[in-house]
């Protein structure tokens, strides 16, 4: 098969590779459609995030869809055929964390794109048959492979146990922000407030469900403390602590973002309002609310989506994506 090859060097090449062996509970996938994240480009350009460092060659994506073609001996051989959307993680299903349901957090998980695991800018991947999810025929392609940033925005709905009626603060309109707002609509936030830098984005932001939006750098921030839940999808300090100083006594706030490693929080705040303030790590048991708010209108993915490259352009996939204009670039292995 064809795959696109990231070189410790940090450049892009096209090499034949075997098509990955099908282990006994794996199915293999014919890949369609991959989204272009933002760990891709910073894998691309810097190499290395935190303590995951390319020290080998490694197959950059890990938000894809595709078509069943080869089931291993555990798997029920006619879901041969099925399209899928994949949920790009393999936990060890016996460690304490996914014993109790949190698999995501399983220290030794293997994660497509991570390295040296191999991501999905390739012909072929394999996935255990459980994380292959069967996709809606009227679902796109594309939208198939972004219920993965979908779901990163499912999973942090859930941690801020967002609920009818709340007011809701998004900072950051990029891919997972511009999810966020359409999470929060659909689980019922009568106020959805939108901050980022950019105009193009925040108009989008609107059109998708945000009441409101605003760009900090003008000062507009809200004034009073009144949102019941923040999340910060843009990894910028300055707006993790703006928002969380907009939080009502009792608020939630989920930090989505990931910038610096360190920096300082209101913690006076936090105390005397009593807010909840943590993390999320992708995600866990998501498909399934991601592909029903899919089916049903209630979430617009291929709104996302800014281009779409072969396998022999994800160079220029790469290059352009993370600009103010290009939200979401799509790798499909079989552009001819
Ligand atoms: N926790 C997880 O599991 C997880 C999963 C996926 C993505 N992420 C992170 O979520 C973040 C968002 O992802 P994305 O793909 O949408 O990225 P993105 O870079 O496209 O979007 C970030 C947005 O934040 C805006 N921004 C920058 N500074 C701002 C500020 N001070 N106030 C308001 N907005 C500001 C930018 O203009 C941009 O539109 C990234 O940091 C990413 O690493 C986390
Ligand atoms: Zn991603």
């Amino acid at each position: 098969m064809r795959a696109s090859v990231l070189t410790p060097a940090l450049e892009l090449v096209i090499e034949q590779r075997p098509v990955p062996p099908v282990a006994t509970n794996d199915v293999l996938v014919q890949v369609s459609s991959v989204g272009v994240c933002g760990s891709d480009v910073h894998y691309y350009r810097h190499g290395r995030i935190a303590d995951f460092v390319v020290e080998q060659p490694m197959v950059l994506g890990h938000e894809a869809a595709g078509r069943i073609v080869a089931a291993g001996e555990a798997v029920d051989p006619r879901r041969i055929g099925e399209r899928v959307s994949i949920e790009p993680q393999r936990p060890r299903l016996d460690s304490a964390q996914s014993l109790s349901g949190h698999y995501n957090l399983d220290p030794d998980i293997e994660f497509y794109a991570t390295p040296p695991i191999d991501g999905a800018f390739a012909e072929y991947v394999s996935i255990p048959s459980v994380f292959a999810h069967r996709i809606p025929e009227s679902m796109s392609d594309d939208a198939a492979a972004l219920l993965e940033p979908l779901s990163v925005g499912i999973a942090a709905a859930q941690k801020a146990q967002l609920t009818v009626g709340d007011k809701v603060l998004i900072a950051g309109a990029g891919p997972i922000g511009l999810v966020l707002v359409q999470v929060a609509a659909a689980y019922g936030a009568t106020e959805i407030v939108v901050s980022d830098l950019d105009a193009a984005r925040l108009a989008l932001a609107e059109q998708l469900g945000a009441t409101a939006s605003y760009d900090p750098r003008r000062g507009e921030q809200p004034e009073e403390p009144r949102f019941d839940v923040f999340f910060d999808a843009s990894g910028a300090a300055p707006a993790v602590v703006a928002g969380i100083r907009a939080l009502a006594p009792l608020g939630r706030a989920v930090l989505v973002g990931m910038g610096a490693d360190d920096y300082a929080l209101p913690i006076s705040t936090i105390q005397n309002r009593e807010l909840l303030v943590t993390g999320v790590f992708r995600y866990a048991n998501t498909w399934p609310t991601a592909i029903g708010l899919v089916q049903s209108g209630a979430v617009n993915l291929d709104v996302l989506v800014s281009g779409r490259f072969g396998l022999d352009q994800v160079k220029e996939a790469l290059d352009t994506a993370g600009s103010a204009e290009v939200l979401k670039n799509m790798v499909l292995p079989g552009l001819a």
